[in-house]
């Protein structure tokens, strides 16, 4: 464990998080300022309470931009996104400013892996609807044309951006025995070994798949990366899935084409203002929603918050974080 850093070092965590992490941070720092809530805090509470701080513990949920560093002022080190995704923190600015970003890749692989299948099984089988027919009486008895839905053996699985996690979705696979393609700017020569994955063009990846799995960063390549004309090419019946980020789907357009039944299903995860929906899906038995949820498991959100903290405790000591985003800041 890092020594302290100084009697006068502050840091701000902007949620309650895991104690594990917590109590590093106390046993690194003298002044560590939790906004004790579930709730995110205010943005003009949030730009007060990081006057001062050395390092700034931060959710998906914080928008950490130029007036957010501003507000801080120029001692500050280091930002720890509780997340692997950062498309919250405006990198540039962080950079300019030899600000060290960090994230919490890794340990929220398998969990985040695990609800893509949930999701896709849950669409697949229409068991949110189905939970639904039994709770509200509607349930008459087993028949044999009752919520059918498609079968997920053999098929064809896509996956968009095969990095850490979707790569994780794919190897999840095997055991159903499907084929896999996946769409990614690098190759992945051990998915292709271990699963004899194929490397396609995204067009090639929609029209062939049944089930498509989204698992790219949230960037300015990447906004939007399925509309509708993206839509119009997946299969009749296969079931999108978005644990991802939600402006990478234009949400409208796939509302639009769950409604017109153009695709058959979709599980998500994520959504473009969260925790709005875009308009009628909330409606829509062909869509099963989480509420961003997929790295909520114990253990995942526990080494999250340890990773984070020891991010930031080395960050702030002007060491390199282990899972520093930006290293070029670093002076
Ligand atoms: C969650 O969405 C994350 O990026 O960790
Ligand atoms: C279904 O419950 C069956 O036994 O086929």
């Amino acid at each position: 464990m890092p020594e302290r850093v100084s009697m006068t070092t502050k840091v701000y965590v902007t949620r309650r998080i895991p104690k594990a992490g917590l109590s590093m941070l106390r046993s690194a720092f003298d002044a560590v300022r939790v906004h004790d809530s579930d709730e995110p805090p205010a943005r003009a509470e949030l730009l007060a309470a990081v006057r001062g701080c050395v390092g700034l513990l931060a959710m998906l949920t914080e928008r950490v931009d130029a007036e957010l560093l501003d507000a801080a002022g120029p001692q500050l080190r280091v930002v720890a996104n509780y997340a692997v995704g950062h498309d919250n923190v405006d990198l540039a600015e962080c950079t300019r400013r030899g600000v060290l970003l960090t994230n919490t890749p890794d340990v929220l692989t398998d969990a985040t892996a695990d609800l893509a299948w949930t999701l896709l099984m849950a669409a697949a089988r229409r068991v949110v609807e189905a939970d639904r027919l039994v709770r509200s009486g509607g349930w008459s008895g087993w028949a044999p044309l009752q919520m059918l839905g498609v079968s997920v053996a053999s098929r064809t699985l896509g996956i968009v951006g095969a990095g850490r996690i979707g790569s994780a979705v794919a190897r999840r696979s095997a055991g159903f025995d499907m084929r896999v393609l996946y769409c990614d700017a690098r190759a992945n020569p051990d998915l292709e070994r271990e699963l004899g994955a194929r490397r396609v063009a995204l067009g090639a990846l929609l029209e062939k798949s049944d089930f498509v799995s989204l698992h790219v960063p949230l960037t300015e390549g990447t906004r939007g990366l399925i509309g509708g004309r993206e839509l119009g090419r997946m299969k009749p019946g296969a079931i999108l899935v978005n644990t991802s980020r939600g402006p990478v789907v234009d949400e409208e357009a796939l509302a639009e084409a769950l409604r017109e039944r153009r695709i058959g299903a979709a599980g998500l995860d994520v959504y473009t203002d969260e925790p709005r929906l875009a308009p009628g899906l909330a409606m829509l038995d062909n869509a099963v929603l989480a509420p961003h949820m997929g790295s909520a498991t114990h253990e995942a959100r526990q080494r999250m918050a340890e990773l984070a903290a020891e991010n930031l405790i080395v960050g702030a000591r002007g060491g390199e974080p282990p899972n520093c985003v930006n290293l070029e800041a670093h002076g």
